[in-house]
């Protein structure tokens, strides 16, 4: 079993590897599949004129800006992110009210008691101890700060990022099977595991609510297998793979999602926690 040291240096590599390459590459296509999950996050957040906020996992940026035009000029947000690919390209948007930095937000110095809304799309899943993290994240919020991110419950519940995979597994080598405790995608799927953790780091008023969301894969399933891989599971899998076994593979997933295609693309249930709690405990 890897210690929460090795798990963590794991996802740097990763997000820093062929994980960034293939946020970076696929984002326009990404952004089009969460753009209403972030919304909805970012309504729950409520950002307002004049505060401070931090995004973690901000990847490139683009919720980073939604909340700079919230907190507006007298605000500031600042962005997290492990990946130096995701963080060059964030600071490219050259947002006025935004400071990105490259960093792992489980041990940056953040100022202490001093931001608003810690928020987060997905970013939050990947710590190597995800007690000591939202510890430092807790310690950044002022007493009356709040926290709302958005994260996948289980792989079960997503369709949309099970159908594939379980389509290619039998042509490709086997797949990691994470540990109930590992990070990754689907790390936050059980409740009760999040709200422990929260409240082992000092968090109170803690809400998770599901969002149940239909996410948009590609305009048929000939462009979703043409982008399968690019990070996730697949992505590991067909690191290892031969060509002839993903070749196999993508025309699995082909024909798995052909019956989804419609006038509105490929499209497969999605389903997420919506977490929102208060610095303070009391
Ligand atoms: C699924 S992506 C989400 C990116 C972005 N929030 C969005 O919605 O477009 C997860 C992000 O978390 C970042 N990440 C993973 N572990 C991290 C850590 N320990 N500290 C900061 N960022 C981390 C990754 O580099 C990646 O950009």
């Amino acid at each position: 079993m890897k210690s929460p040291t090795e798990l963590a240096a794991d996802q740097a590599a990763y997000w820093n590897g062929p994980g960034g390459q293939g946020w970076l590459a696929s984002y326009a296509r990404l952004e089009r599949s969460l753009l209403d999950i972030g919304k909805t996050v970012l309504a729950l957040a409520a950002a307002k004129s004049g505060e401070r906020v931090i995004d973690i996992g901000c990847g490139n940026g683009g919720t980073t800006e939604a909340l700079a035009q919230a907190v507006g000029p007298t605000g500031h947000v600042l962005g997290v992110d492990i990946s130096e690919i995701l963080v060059g390209a964030a600071r490219a948007r050259r947002v006025p009210n935004a400071t990105f930095v490259v960093g792992d937000a489980a041990a940056h110095p953040f100022e202490a008691a001093s931001y608003d809304l810690v928020f987060s799309r997905f970013g939050v899943m990947f710590f190597g101890d995800p007690v000591v993290a939202f510890r430092n994240l807790q310690q950044a919020l002022k007493p009356t700060g709040r926290l709302a991110f958005v994260c996948w419950r289980t792989t079960q519940e997503n369709p949309w990022g099970l159908v594939p995979v379980r389509a290619a597994a039998p042509f490709l080598p086997p797949l990691p099977k994470p540990g109930p405790e590992d990070p990754g995608q689907y790390a936050f799927g059980d409740p009760a595991r999040v709200e422990r953790i929260l409240k082992e780091s000092g968090f109170g008023a803690i809400a998770i609510e599901p969002l149940d969301v239909p996410i948009w894969m590609g305009a048929d399933a000939a462009e979703v297998v043409a982008n399968a891989g690019r990070f996730g599971p697949l992505a590991r899998a067909f690191a290892d793979a031969t060509p002839d076994q993903i070749e196999k593979a993508k025309a699995a997933i082909a024909t798995v999602l052909k019956p989804h295609e419609s006038a509105a693309g490929v499209v497969l249930p999605g389903a997420c926690w919506l977490v929102a709690a208060k610095a303070s405990a009391g």
